[in-house]
Formats: C-alpha cells, structure tokens, sequence
C-alpha cells in the first residue's frame, strides 16, 4: 500500500502532548508526522523528542502541517489559535473542554464553513468513547437524560473523604499522585464537570447551554462523620452531573454533590475514573472508565485524527450535528424532579434515612444548625 503522510503540530507539550507523541503509529495508508510543538518554556526536558517553538504562528501558519492539535488548555488564547487554524482549512483537535464549552458553537460552525474538521472528544471523559456514542451510535433513538461522574479528580477527593481523609489532606495526596492540577479551583468547585455536561447535552439535546448558568455546587470539607453516616445508611456521596430534556422541549441541567445508595453504580466509579449514563427510548447505555491521564486522552486524540483523514477524503460525516451560531441555545430551566426529592427527617423522621443530622434536600447549604442538605438519586 502506498503510504501517504500528515503532519501534525502541537500546540501544548504536556502531559497530554507528551502523550500523543508517544502513541503515535501509522494507520490506514497514512503515516503521521509530528512536525512540531507550540510550548511556554523550551527549556523544560520532555519524554519526546520533537523541534518547539513559541510562536503559534510556525504552526497554525505553516502549510505544510495539516493536522492541529490544541492540548494547552484554558480558553485563551486556545479560542482564537483553533478559529485560525480552521481558517486555514486545516483539521483541529481539541481536548479542551473550556473552550469548546464557551466557544464551541462559533468553532463548530467555523469548521463547517471551512469544512475543516473539529474533533472534541477527549473534551469529555478522557480515554472514554463518550461523545462518539452519542454522535454516531445513539443517533435513531431520543435522549432523555445524561447524568454521571465526570470529573475525576472530585471523585478520587470524595473516596479519600470518605476513608476519613480531611479534604485538604486528600487534596495534596491527589495532587503528589497527579490526580490533581496544582490550581484544582475548576475542579473542586464543578465548573470542569458543569463545563463537559454543556458539551454532551450540546450531542444529546441538539443545542448549547451557557455553562454559567447551570446550577452548580462544588466540595465541601464535609467531616468524616458525614460520610461514616452515610455509609452506615447504605448511602454514598457522588458530585452528580446530571442534565435532562423534559417532553416540552425543556432541558435542566446541574453539577451538585448528591446523596446515592452504595448498590448503585454510580457508586462503583472510585477513585478518578468516570462513568456516565445515557438513557433513551431504547433503554440506559452506560460508560465507565478513565477520564483523565496522559495516554486515556491521547487514545480520544489518536481516534479523531485518524477520523479526520477519513473526514478530508469524504469518508466521515462531520463531527457535530449541523450548527448555525446564534440558533444554538437550549431553554434551560432549574428544577427538581420526583427522585431528587426531599428526604427531611425531623418530626417525621424519613424511613429510608432516618438519620436527624442529614437532611437530603436541595440545595447543598452550609449548615446554620449542624445539618448538611444534599439532593438524592436513587
Ligand atoms: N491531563 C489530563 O488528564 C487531561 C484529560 C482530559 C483533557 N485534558 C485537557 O487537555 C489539555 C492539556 O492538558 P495537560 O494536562 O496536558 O496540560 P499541561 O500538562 O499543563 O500542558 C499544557 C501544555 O501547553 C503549553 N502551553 C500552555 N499555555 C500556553 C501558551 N499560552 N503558549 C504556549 N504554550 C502553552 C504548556 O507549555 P509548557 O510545558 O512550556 O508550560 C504545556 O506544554 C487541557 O485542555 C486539559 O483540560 C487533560
């Protein structure tokens, strides 16, 4: 077979970047050149050996490279490098959940009009085929609700609290392990999960909610007593992501720690991996496993640059529905349904949870009397 070559450039070299360059094979008749890659600091020893540079412009400018992934991280100036990028006709990868969840209809319908392909998947679940169940398997049957575990480090926080360790011990465990970035705000405070919810809610409901206006509710330094509580209750504590379309067309989304019997799986998910749950006329599809991690993600990356050679010789469907900026928006409505439904113990004590320390109803409120409120899933 006659090989032919794309070449790629990076923009990032880190744990991800790194990663990618590793996994690096030929596959279908294409050899794939790493040309180059985009970091701060050139003098940082790496795993591989690839030619850096500062400037993004040797990158997104140059013709020779075909294939850009984005691997840097946070919204600027990684918006403004993929819109270019596009520009020059050039196919985008990104594993960038903050930008694709603020600009991702504005890149999604830069890439149409370009017809330049824009991968997100390892946006969304690290290593996990979350996105392309929804955009090529799931695609006869409706989606009525996606809820699951999305953000790792939160959940190898919640196990440890849960084995007795403070928060802020379990914090620097996670960060020594690499569970954790050194600044973890976006993850301890649900913005990270609030921020991959708008992308798989924009695959399932067909439109973009703003991630700042979900609701959304990070960790708490909860005392170990809480969680042996809970445990002793045959409950658990998970940060739920939860976003679901009601018959009206209406769509309510949250990230909030919420109380979940131990038989579910939703408590099965330990440690930093994720699982989430898609339910549809055709019943519930579940995903689990590792969210996060150099290679899980480069493994997402590797799929969508393949598949977008495929894409560039008219083989693959573009990856996201069709977009028109400005025709995008879901209604988004916040409310309760009937499984977050208040479990009060008091006068009437519940006769699941008959504990008079723990009231499960949202939302999640500091406590004025001792009492932690939390929503239930069942
Ligand atoms: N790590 C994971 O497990 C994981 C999982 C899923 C998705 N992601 C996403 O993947 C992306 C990369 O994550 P990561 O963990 O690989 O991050 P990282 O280790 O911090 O690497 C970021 C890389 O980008 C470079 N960089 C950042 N800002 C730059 C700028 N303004 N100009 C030039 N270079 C810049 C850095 O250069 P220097 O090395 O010189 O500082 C570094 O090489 C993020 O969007 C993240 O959310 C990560």
């Amino acid at each position: 077979m006659n090989m032919r070559t794309a070449r790629i450039g990076l923009l990032g070299l880190g744990t991800v970047g790194q990663a990618v360059a590793q996994l690096n094979r030929s596959a279908d008749g294409i050899a794939f050149q790493i040309v180059r890659a985009l970091v701060r600091d050139i003098k940082v020893p790496r795993s591989v050996t690839i030619p850096r540079t500062l400037d993004p412009a040797e990158i997104i400018d140059d013709p020779e490279i075909d294939i850009v992934v984005e691997v840097t991280g946070r919204r600027h100036p990684a918006r403004r490098w993929i819109l270019s990028a596009l520009e020059h006709g050039k196919a985008v990868i990104t594993a960038n959940k903050e930008v694709m969840a603020y600009h991702g209809p504005e890149l999604l319908h830069a890439s149409q009009i370009h017809h330049a392909y824009l991968g997100f998947e390892a946006s969304v679940g690290g290593g996990m085929p979350v996105l392309d169940a929804l955009r090529y398997h799931l695609t006869n049957t409706p989606v009525h609700e996606i809820y699951g575990v999305l953000n790792g480090t939160t959940n190898y926080l919640l196990c440890a609290m849960a084995e007795g360790q403070p928060l802020f011990h379990a914090l620097h465990n996670a960060q020594q392990a690499g569970y954790a970035e050194a600044d973890p705000t976006a993850d301890l405070k649900g913005y990270d999960a609030a921020r991959k919810l708008v992308i798989l809610a924009f695959l399932a409901f067909d439109g973009w909610l703003d991630p700042d206006h979900l609701t959304v509710t990070g960790l708490h330094d909860w005392p170990p007593e809480l969680f042996f509580r809970l445990q002793d209750a045959g409950l658990g504590l998970r940060l739920l992501a939860v976003a679901r379309k009601d018959h009206n067309g209406v769509v309510t989304a949250q990230v909030r720690p919420t109380v979940i019997p131990a038989t579910s799986r939703l408590m099965q998910v330990m440690g930093a991996q994720n699982g989430i749950g898609i339910s549809t006329d055709a019943g519930c599809f579940w995903i689990e496993g590792p969210g996060a991690g150099g290679m899980a993600t480069a493994t997402s990356i590797w799929s969508d640059i393949r598949r977008s050679q495929l894409f560039a010789d008219g083989f693959f469907p573009h990856p996201a529905p069709h977009i028109s900026a400005g025709e995008v928006s879901l209604p988004l409505l916040e409310i309760a349904r009937d499984r977050d439904r208040s479990l009060t113990t008091g006068p009437q004590p519940s006769q699941r949870f008959a504990d008079p320390s723990l009231r499960l109803v949202p939302p999640l409120s500091e406590p004025s009397d001792g009492t932690w409120t939390f929503p239930f899933w069942e």
